[in-house]
């Protein structure tokens, strides 16, 4: 698969052409930013009053301020978690007769392997340093059957931590409703967080990552996303203007704020820019679960968030057209941004 990074292997010492990124976006050197103190939010003991108060306060406060926090004492399993990674790293060393048979440049293909972004054939002379496997993962009963057989665990252990993510990221948004004052199963209702797709971000170690990115600036569509790591740090979120590198933690599920969760609380938990890097050493797979709402969902701000003082700072529409819209301006979060303002 000529296409693919992860099949060039360590033969690659310059990066090609078409990955190198213009100088205003290259990480440059930001590549090797400190560690943001991220101090995790521990989900466990949340019957107890006291430490549920603290706990959505927490989660609240980093929606607000930085769009993303990252969850220990989640429920899921860690041994489910670390069988997860291996399969989603396994799936990418298959043989490359294997991987062209995923391999699809058709974006309503719903289980496709493709490299750099979803739109590769008209993405024209500019790749990024990534490969993905993409593919619905909720309801399970709907999808699983279309998912690979090899790995021969991938469906296994792919379709056990959808179950547990889903239930991770209904749980959170609970505890958001709560903290925000909406009602506790608000996102469960209108199919606001009715379907979850994963993506397996596979991103080699690339032979020179101050000049590319495995994936650029972008917030995400969707309503919330829960990402599994591994110990290879890559992340990045735009704070302030400035970038800050988050630190992966043993264990832990990052979720970010996605555009639909912004519009939602009409303005108050933030998306939140972010891409990844890559480095020489060491190469990098992760499984982002975005939790989503239904293609004919209908968004729009709630009314808990508008008052006098608080009209509704953004459109009402169905998600299908956002989505539409999104992919068509290619996530540029001014764009998108700026369209859906009331
Ligand atoms: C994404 C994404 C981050 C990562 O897939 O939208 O931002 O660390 N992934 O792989
Ligand atoms: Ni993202």
């Amino acid at each position: 698969m000529e296409k693919l990074v992860s099949s060039w292997g360590n033969n690659v010492k310059a990066l090609p052409h078409n990955y190198i990124f213009p100088p205003e976006l290259r990480p440059g050197n930001n590549l090797k930013i400190p560690f943001t103190t991220n101090i995790p939010t521990d989900l466990s003991e949340l019957e107890n009053y006291h430490h549920r108060f603290q706990t959505i306060q927490k989660i609240i406060k980093a929606s607000e301020e930085f769009g993303f926090f990252q969850v220990i004492n989640h429920g899921v399993d860690i041994n489910l978690m670390k069988e997860t990674r291996k399969v989603m790293k396994e799936l990418f060393e298959m043989g490359d007769e294997y991987k062209q048979k995923l391999y699809s440049e058709d974006p309503l293909k719903p289980c496709r392997l493709y490299t750099s972004r979803p739109t590769y054939a008209t993405d024209g002379n500019l790749h990024l340093w990534r490969d993905s496997f993409i593919h619905p993962c909720h309801p399970l009963d709907q999808w699983q059957h279309l998912w690979p057989q090899n790995p021969t665990k991938y469906r296994e252990y792919v379709g056990a931590c959808s179950v547990e993510v889903k239930k991770l990221a209904s749980r959170i948004l609970r505890l958001i409703s709560e903290g925000v004052g909406l009602e506790c199963e608000y996102f469960e209702k209108g199919g606001l967080s009715g379907s979850m797709l994963v993506s397996l971000n596979h991103y080699p170690a690339c032979p020179e990552p101050s000049l590319t990115l495995g994936v650029s600036k972008h917030s995400d569509p969707n309503l919330v996303t829960i990402l599994l790591q591994d110990y290879v740090s890559g992340l990045q979120v735009l704070h302030n203007g400035k970038w800050i590198a988050v630190e992966p933690l043993p264990d832990a599920f990052l979720v970010n704020v996605g555009f639909q969760l912004q519009i939602i609380s009409n303005g108050r938990l933030q998306c939140c820019d972010h891409r990844v890097v890559t480095n020489s050493s060491d190469a990098r797979t992760t499984a982002a679960f975005f939790v989503a709402p239904l293609d004919d969902s209908f968004i729009e701000p709630a009314q808990a968030f508008i008052d006098e003082y608080h009209p509704p700072f953004f459109k009402s529409f169905k998600y299908k057209d956002f989505r539409s819209y999104y992919i068509a301006e290619k996530g540029d979060t001014e764009v998108v941004m700026e369209s859906f303002l009331a």
